[in-house]
């Protein structure tokens, strides 16, 4: 694994791979790397011969109150895990590289950036899709794989990559998750373990959505709401938002239409810790939760 960290550099080397008819797929992330993080390596290694891992702790996306400083940046046993699942390119550029002196430009992907994640983090996937967009044009990569998990990440990198005109496949990998359902987080160890058992309402409340549209119910305002009523009677607040959404452009939905794709989103918190989930569906098509 070569690890680069120069944009210049790395745009090079993408350039003659392209030559030599390589297909390049990436994997974005900010470091501190788990299992969900090689999980979409292997995803990446099915599709692309040649995998490009980037690590870099985006300035950008971090709101004034959260703390972009103090967040993991544990490098040398990020490379070995990242050598370890087979990456052939480890990019990973500080931060004046990527934002030198004098630099303007950013993209705004619009109305889906300030609903659920965005609205708590204003600014947040203005950063995001800008630094996407830079490492795309600098790995050169033929497909990106993102996590279904951030699922409102991944719709907006689909948007703006979109409207663009970029030509990068995006991927989505499945969320992963523990035996019991709860998705898969470097959140889930701040749980207590009562807490821990609480959390698994989150994927109950995904069954329970399930369950009713394969009834063939299609009033997804009213699901939500009894899925939100069975996420409040175990942790006992109301969640953050739970709510389906049209699949692509985030706007909440309400009645589901035969063939078109939906997802159920949710934010919980469960003492101190915030989780996310979310349930893809496809209206009159049997579901996968
Ligand atoms: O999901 C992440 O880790 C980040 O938002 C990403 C996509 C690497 C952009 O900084």
């Amino acid at each position: 694994m070569q690890i680069i960290t120069d944009p210049a550099e790395m745009q090079a080397i993408s350039e003659n791979l392209r030559l030599q008819h390589q297909l390049i797929g990436v994997v974005m992330t900010m470091g501190a790397l788990h299992e969900g993080h090689l999980s979409l390596v292997r995803h990446a290694q099915k599709k692309a011969g040649i995998v490009i891992m980037t690590i870099f702790v985006n300035p950008t996306q971090f709101g004034p109150a959260e703390d972009f400083e103090r967040y993991p940046r544990p490098f040398e046993q990020d490379a070995a895990l990242a050598r370890a699942a087979g990456v052939d390119y480890l990019f990973a550029p500080p931060p004046e590289r990527m934002y030198p002196e004098g630099y303007h430009t950013s993209i705004d992907p619009g109305p889906m950036a300030g609903s659920f994640e965005g609205a708590s983090r204003p600014g947040h996937f203005m950063g995001v899709a800008t630094v996407v967009v830079k490492l795309l044009n600098i790995t050169r990569a033929h497909l990106a794989v993102f996590g279904e998990k951030d699922a409102q990440q991944l719709a907006v990198i689909r948007r703006v990559t979109g409207d663009l005109n970029i030509g990068t496949m995006i991927e989505g990998a499945p969320i992963a998750r523990e035996a019991d359902g709860l998705a898969t987080s470097s959140r889930n160890i701040y749980l207590s373990s009562d807490d821990r058992q609480r959390a698994t309402v989150l994927y109950r409340a995904i069954q329970y959505a399930g369950q009713e549209t394969d009834r063939g119910r299609h009033d997804l305002k009213a699901i939500a709401h009894e899925a939100a009523s069975l996420v409040h009677s175990v942790i006992g607040s109301t969640p953050d938002y739970l709510c389906f959404v049209d699949d692509e452009t985030f706007v909440p939905a309400v009645e589901a239409v035969p063939g078109k794709a939906y997802r159920l989103v949710m934010a919980v918190r469960i003492g101190s810790t915030r989780l996310i989930d979310n349930w893809r569906f496809v209206c009159g098509e049997h579901r996968d939760a």
